[in-house]
């Protein structure tokens, strides 16, 4: 196993803005660290190997006064460093006006802000070169039964995403949009709280093939979900437009710790289906974006360990998929385990159900034999623990 995981452009590594930039502020606490220039951010994540970088409309325009100038220092900074825009998405959950949401807001005047919102920075994200466009509804939700009618709620954002979509086919956008989940944080509950609440929603919609998900490890984890399973469902279902990678350890708020700290098991088996499990299923082929924020133990020094070493979790995490896959006495296992046997159709071509009840099964054979998965997962942890 090569030691050197110091990522290239075709690893197709990206950051936020905002969590490079997080100033530590939380709901105990103050910033701790200064304001970080977006040149900087674009500087610090080349050199490190980064391929791109997303923002919030507010992460990178905070005020009109000075908009055309920080664009203009932005655009040059990515062109210089090579770095693209992959995502873009809105801010609708800092300002005040967006303290009972943005799209779902029970206050009329809101919503329509809010689109106009999205809209506008839609435009500035497909300037930049953004393919997809993220929908966080963080603030979409209630805190208490009777202040939100959550069949109108839908309603409200079955409608924005309709109008949205419209408005970037009229426009002639490449754009799709991708729905992130969260279960809570900061409303009490959220719209649209999992990946499997987000992929029957977007069933509803007037134009479904443009909407997928961006899920994020810690928002399925804090739910006590396996992100692995969510993201293969969401790839199975072709919906896996984007990925918001970072830690947590189990359902307590959300932590957005480095990618691969936290579940490091769950870490493993994320890239695993993102690599196509060996060759037996599709590849993730977009950019792997980390969504974490570092510590405000942290100074700003520091910070750029953490971002270094998000990639450098994600390569070697890669690195050991791969030779778990490649390993032949894991295939035997995998044999033995009957995994590739799941692969085959239940019924052979020209078989009918009435075939299969003709047929007689061996009942007391069947229940004596043994799955043998845990000889497999014991192989997949000592490559995980860098003894095999
Ligand atoms: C979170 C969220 C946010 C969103 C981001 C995009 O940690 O609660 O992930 O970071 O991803 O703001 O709107
Ligand atoms: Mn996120
Ligand atoms: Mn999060």
């Amino acid at each position: 196993m090569k030691n050197d995981w110091t990522p290239v452009v075709e690893d197709k590594l990206s950051f936020g803005l905002w969590t490079v930039g997080w100033r530590g502020v939380d709901v105990f606490g103050g910033a701790v660290r200064d304001e970080l220039d977006p040149v900087e951010a674009v500087e610090r994540l080349a050199g490190l190997g980064a391929a791109a970088i997303s923002f919030h409309d507010d992460d990178l325009v905070p005020n009109d006064a000075t908009r055309d100038r920080v664009l203009e220092r932005f655009s040059t900074a990515l062109s210089e460093n090579n770095i693209t825009v992959d995502m873009a998405t809105t801010n609708l959950f800092s300002s005040p006006v967006f303290k009972d949401g943005g799209f779902t807001s029970n206050d009329r005047e809101v919503r329509r802000y809010a689109l106009v919102k999205a809209a506008r920075n839609i435009d500035l994200g497909v300037r930049m070169g953004a393919k997809t466009y993220v929908l966080w509804g963080g603030r979409e939700g209630a805190e208490s039964g009777a202040a939100k009618d959550i069949n109108a709620a839908l309603d409200r954002m079955r409608e924005a995403l309709d109008t949205l979509c419209a408005y970037v086919r009229e426009q002639g956008y490449d754009v799709r949009f991708a729905i992130e989940p969260k279960p809570n944080e900061p409303r009490g509950d959220i719209l649209l709280p999992t990946i499997g609440h987000a992929l029957a929603f977007i069933h509803e919609l007037d134009d479904p093939a443009r909407v997928g998900l961006n899920p994020e490890v810690g928002h399925e984890e804090m739910s006590g979900l396996n992100y692995a399973h969510g993201i293969a469902q969401a790839m199975w279902q072709g919906k896996l437009f984007h990925i918001d990678l970072n830690g947590q350890n189990g359902p307590r708020f959300d932590q957005d710790l480095r990618f691969g700290a936290g579940n490091a098991r769950g870490a493993f088996w994320t890239v695993d289906v993102l690599e196509g499990l060996g060759g037996r299923a599709p590849r993730y082929d977009g950019f792997v974006h980390f969504d974490y924020k570092p510590p405000r133990t942290e100074d700003a020094d520091d910070v750029w360990e953490t971002a270094r070493a998000n990639m450098r979790n994600y390569l070697i995490l890669r690195d050991k998929v791969r030779a778990f896959r490649a390993d032949p006495e894991v295939q035997q296992a995998l044999a033995e385990s009957r995994v590739l046997d799941l692969w085959e159709s239940t019924l052979a071509p020209a078989e009918t159900l009435a075939d299969l009840r003709a047929a007689t099964y061996d009942l007391d054979g069947l229940a004596k034999r043994g799955m043998h998965f845990e000889r497999l997962d014991q192989l997949a942890l000592e490559y995980l623990y860098g003894v095999r």
